[in-house]
């Protein structure tokens, strides 16, 4: 088993994104009970709250239903629980790397150090909050394309934990 936490500012867009996309991957591969994956803000502000409604309309229309998520912040025990944190942009990662305990076990990166080589270029998940509906599709476009170089690696790591 291995799981995953994406992590975001709010919670409210970005990771939840990438939770909905990831999780779409793990039940097409059948690999449910292999793979866990959530989702969690550095920050409180939206706790409880489901994903903003332009993250759910533009996944949506891709297939994905966020409709039952909710927000929650990320706290200490995820250091233990997890083995990937994996931070939409270099900002959340800091602050990732500021609360981890000494003997916190999850690996701390940045989700699109598993991007391909046509999203090369791009190290960070731009915050679309603030901005139009194009950057809602821009996420999916590069948590999706990140989410599969991902599952690779993880199916590599399963099968290498299997293997000893
Ligand atoms: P997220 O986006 O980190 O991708 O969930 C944001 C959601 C809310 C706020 C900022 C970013 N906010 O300032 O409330």
């Amino acid at each position: 088993m291995k799981r995953v936490l994406m992590v975001c500012l709010g919670n409210i867009c970005r990771s939840p994104t990438a939770e909905g996309a990831l999780r779409a991957l793990i039940e097409h591969h059948g690999l449910t009970g292999q793979l866990e994956v959530d989702s969690a803000g550095t920050a409180a502000w939206h706790a409880g709250k489901a994903p903003d409604p332009r993250t759910q309309q533009h996944a949506g229309r891709r297939g994905l239903d966020l409709s039952g998520l909710r927000a929650r912040q990320v706290q200490i025990e995820d250091f233990y629980q997890f083995d990937y944190l994996l931070a939409m942009d270099a900002s959340n990662l800091a602050e990732l790397q500021a609360m981890a305990p000494a003997d916190g076990r999850a690996r701390l990166q940045l989700l699109l150090d598993y991007g391909s080589h046509s999203q090369s270029d791009r190290r960070e998940v731009p915050d679309p909050y603030y901005g139009g509906e194009q950057g809602f599709e821009e996420v999916l476009d590069l948590v999706q394309d990140a989410c599969e170089g991902l599952l690779k690696h993880l199916r590599q790591s399963l099968n290498r934990a299997h293997t000893l």
